[in-house]
């Protein structure tokens, strides 16, 4: 099945393909000096922080050394994880920028470094520091727009999300995008701009998610049950959720039939709803009714006829995005008893095999009054 490539980020692009070609990687060293990003104080700190306390810094390619990652790489006839791309293009990205595109003090054992996620740096690393240049003279010089929640989206989830199903099979650990939380879990050497929703990157992130899953899905040569499962899971989600904005586009029901042109039709939809959640206006009553709405859903939870399997995926999806968005919804809080009802939920996805739908759908139903409190 061949569709259109352009939307899938992957972590190749990432390498320098859309910044343009011809900007090397300089290496983090270039970004540390104390007067730079290597400092003590709260602005110019972001070197220590990424080295001292981000896991992007040592443990995606100490990952590879790890008995577990031998294990998987044998079962895939990998003969040394550190050095095999279906490793490195995630855990040691920068092995693949070709030499023409390394710095002098370019160093592969940097792991998840600063410009595996800024862009690399040769074009801009003299300007972006000048006194009278603004975030939009940065980003026209080469540097990725991270500010923008669909750009920062589609950077985190080319690492973040899809996994070859060789390398599920082989034992690699599936991975679920969520731009919200993982944000927050990264220590952070920013701070947001005003107008920060936690809801808005959780919402941009799921739409990508979705994309994403469409684009895996529209390349796997044999039906693949758990992943269409986990698709249509999160196309579920965030059909609830049409509507929210006028401007948005509607995803509609996931389509019975699985084709490539219907696989098509949800990526294109999916990217375009990314692209304008990102740069709508997201307001605190958008998130309350995403919560909301998300809350009143227990009736498909006792639908006959829908898998135990896709029942299941859609609870995973269903508590990270109410957890998400409960936090964001500052009007409401605190309140303990959405908080108990939360962690409920949260115990009833423990175990995706062992999920049981009605009793989840009470907890919700529990968990949805406790909002009206
Ligand atoms: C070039 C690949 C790459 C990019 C880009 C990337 N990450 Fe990661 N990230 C990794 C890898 C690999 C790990 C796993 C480290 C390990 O356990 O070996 C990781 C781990 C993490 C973790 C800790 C484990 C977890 O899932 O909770 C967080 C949080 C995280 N990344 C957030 C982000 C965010 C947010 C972005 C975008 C701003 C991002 N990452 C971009 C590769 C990447
Ligand atoms: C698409 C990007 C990607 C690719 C390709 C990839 N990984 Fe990972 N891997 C990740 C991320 C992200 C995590 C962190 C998951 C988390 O913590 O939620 C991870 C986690 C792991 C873990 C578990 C780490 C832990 O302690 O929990 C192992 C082991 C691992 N990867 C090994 C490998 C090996 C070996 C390969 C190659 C055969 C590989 N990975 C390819 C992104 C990737
Ligand atoms: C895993 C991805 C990731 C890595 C690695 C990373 N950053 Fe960032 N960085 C971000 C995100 C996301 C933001 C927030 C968006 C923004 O403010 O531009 C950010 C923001 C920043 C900012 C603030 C920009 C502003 O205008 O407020 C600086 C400075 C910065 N990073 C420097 C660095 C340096 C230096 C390194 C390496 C030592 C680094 N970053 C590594 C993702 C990353």
């Amino acid at each position: 099945m061949v569709i259109a490539v352009s939307f899938s980020t992957t972590a190749v692009q990432l390498q320098g393909g859309e910044a343009g070609l011809t900007n090397r990687f300089l290496g983090a060293t270039s970004c540390s000096s104390s007067g730079c990003h290597g400092g003590g104080g709260q602005d110019q700190n972001q070197f220590l922080v990424w080295s001292l306390r981000d896991v992007h810094s040592q443990r995606p390619f100490a990952t590879l050394t790890t008995a577990r990652s031998r294990q998987i790489a044998a079962a895939l006839r990998i003969k040394e994880p550190t050095a095999d791309n279906r490793c490195t293009s995630c855990h040691a990205p920068l092995t693949e920028v070709p030499s023409a595109g390394r710095g002098e003090a370019f160093r592969v054992s940097e792991g998840v470094a600063c410009e595996s996620c800024h862009g690399p740096a040769e074009g801009w690393l003299r300007s972006h520091a000048r006194p009278d240049y603004g975030h939009a003279d940065r980003v026209f010089a080469g540097m990725r727009d991270l500010k923008n929640l669909y750009v920062r989206a589609n950077s985190c989830v080319a690492c973040h999300q899809t996994v070859e199903t060789s390398l599920l099979k082989a034992g690699h650990p599936e991975l679920v995008f969520e731009l919200d939380g993982q944000s927050v879990s990264q220590p952070k050497h920013w701070r947001e701009t005003a107008g920060w929703s936690g809801a808005q990157a959780w919402f941009v992130g799921q739409a990508v998610a979705v994309r994403e899953l469409s684009w895996q899905l529209s390349g796997e040569p044999e039906p693949n049950e758990k992943l269409v499962a986990r698709w249509s899971a999160l196309v579920w989600l965030l059909q609830k959720l049409d509507g929210l904005d006028r401007e948005f586009p509607a995803l509609g029901k996931p389509p019975a039939e699985l084709g490539s042109q219907s696989l098509l039709a949800m990526l294109k939809s999916s990217d375009e709803l990314a692209k304008r959640a990102a740069a709508a206006p997201w307001t605190d009553k958008m998130s309350r009714q995403a919560l909301v709405a998300l809350a009143a859903t227990s009736g498909d939870f006792l639908q006959a006829g829908v898998g135990g399997q896709f029942q299941a995926r859609r609870a995973e999806r269903l508590v990270l995005a109410l957890d998400r968005l409960l936090v964001s919804c500052r009007s409401l809080q605190p309140n303990n008893d959405a908080d108990a009802s939360l962690n409920r939920l949260f115990s009833l996805v423990q175990s995706l095999p062992e999920f049981n739908a009605s009793e989840f759908a009470e907890a919700l139903n529990q968990f949805a009054k406790s909002l009206n409190q």
